[in-house]
């Protein structure tokens, strides 16, 4: 059974994941939510549109009383800028499976902040939230998204053709990733992020 704990702050090395405000609307969206080089490479049809700048984080803080949302800002701890957005949805009952999805601003690429980021939210859904597999799909023209899965320890399981159709219209196939709570605990470094006591 999922153990539901809503949206705990995280610490990484470099990061904060925590909650967001609703006064962070405008970074979101001139950070990663109006960059094309951002939104066009998001599987998830839950996750969407542009133009809802302000309902859009609205939207989402509304939700943390919840306790099944889990749905994390990520932070530069030295700084305190908001740099993305990472989160876990499609929470299944039977299985104890759900996805994951990130994004973050073009700027801050390629510094390991994706990595870091993803394995916080792995550690706490495994060890805090008891799933079983977390799951998640990237087009195969983001090969980024999968080295940071891979990197996570995700393990691709297949490809997927026209999985999606974006808002240009295009189709993609997408790359089907998963990580199993007992290959994450047998790999035996789950507690890289130090979180284990939240
Ligand atoms: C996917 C995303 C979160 C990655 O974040 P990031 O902070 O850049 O990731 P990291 O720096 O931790 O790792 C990126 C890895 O991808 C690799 N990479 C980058 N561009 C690549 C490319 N075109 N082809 C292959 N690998 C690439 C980097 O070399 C790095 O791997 P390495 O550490 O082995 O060198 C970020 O690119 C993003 O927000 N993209 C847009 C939204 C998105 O794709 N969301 C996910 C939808 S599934």
């Amino acid at each position: 059974m999922i153990t539901y704990i809503g949206t705990p702050k995280l610490e990484t090395e470099r990061l904060l994941l925590e909650k967001f405000e609703l006064n962070d609307a405008q970074k979101v969206f001139d950070h990663w939510i109006s960059d094309e080089r951002v939104t066009d490479n998001r599987v998830s049809a839950a996750h969407t549109a542009v133009s809802q700048k302000v309902e859009r984080v609205a939207n989402i803080v509304s939700q943390y009383e919840k306790e099944d949302f889990c749905y994390w800002a990520v932070k530069l701890k030295d700084s305190g800028e908001l740099i993305g957005e990472i989160d876990l949805y499609d929470f299944n009952e039977a299985t104890g499976n759900c996805e994951v999805s990130y994004s973050l601003g073009y700027q801050w690429w390629n510094q390991g902040y994706g990595t870091e980021a993803l394995r916080a939210v792995i550690e706490f859904g495994f060890r805090h939230m008891n799933l079983h597999k977390i799951a998640a799909a990237h087009n195969t023209d983001n090969p980024a998204s999968g080295r940071i899965m891979s990197k996570a320890g995700m393990v691709q399981e297949g490809i997927v053709r026209d999985m999606i159709r974006n808002s240009k219209g295009q189709y993609k196939d997408c790359a089907i990733y998963g990580i199993l709570e007992g290959e994450y605990f047998s790999r035996g470094d789950e507690s890289l992020c130090g979180n284990k006591d939240l």
